[in-house]
């Protein structure tokens, strides 16, 4: 069991572009994949990328949560360890939703994101990983594979102002109330 330290905006490290990674057999790419595992399980996250915990690496994990509560309807999203991905959008639509981030605790932004969307990459066996997903699942990925890139939610608000403190938002109506 390894949890590690979540970084937050501001570390320079979440700002680094991540490196390709070269061999799936690596001890150390190992170490990394129970990092993620057991640092989002501690976190509750719906995604975590290597770059949030120091690795430099293009390694995200997501999903697994059971169904979403923000999007009821939509099929949950398998656990996905993804390596060296590559993302295509399908079509020219866009959906605008309210993110929130590990690394931007306490505040959520609304964002627009490709709604269709095609990734493909290898998992942690070194297998071809390669779906076709919309709406939640579309956004999650998008999420974390920006992190790999060094960018975060805040950078990609629609509207800087659609952005702030939890339960501000809440209060104002503008994000649904999490049951306590
Ligand atoms: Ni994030």
């Amino acid at each position: 069991m390894a949890v590690r330290t979540v970084l937050r905006l501001g570390d320079p490290r979440l700002r680094q572009r991540a490196q390709v990674v070269a061999d799936v057999r690596d001890p150390a790419l190992r170490q990394l994949i129970v990092d993620l595992e057991d640092t989002m399980a501690a976190c509750s996250g719906a995604g975590l990328a290597a770059p949030q915990i120091g690795v430099p690496l293009r390694v995200v994990l997501f999903g697994g949560g059971g169904p979403n509560p923000r999007y009821p309807d939509a099929p949950a999203i398998p656990r996905t360890l993804l390596i060296n991905p590559v993302l295509t959008p399908l079509g020219p639509e866009r959906e605008e939703a309210w993110e929130g981030c590990l690394s931007v605790p306490g505040l959520r932004g609304r964002v627009p994101r490709w709604l269709r969307l095609r990734y493909q990459g290898i998992d942690g066996e070194g297998q071809p990983v390669d779906r076709s997903v919309e709406g939640f699942h579309a956004r999650v990925v998008q999420h974390e594979c920006d992190h790999l890139d060094g960018l975060l939610f805040p950078d990609r608000l629609s509207d800087p102002t659609a952005f702030g403190f939890i339960p501000e938002l809440e209060a104002a109506g503008l994000i649904p109330a999490v049951p306590a």
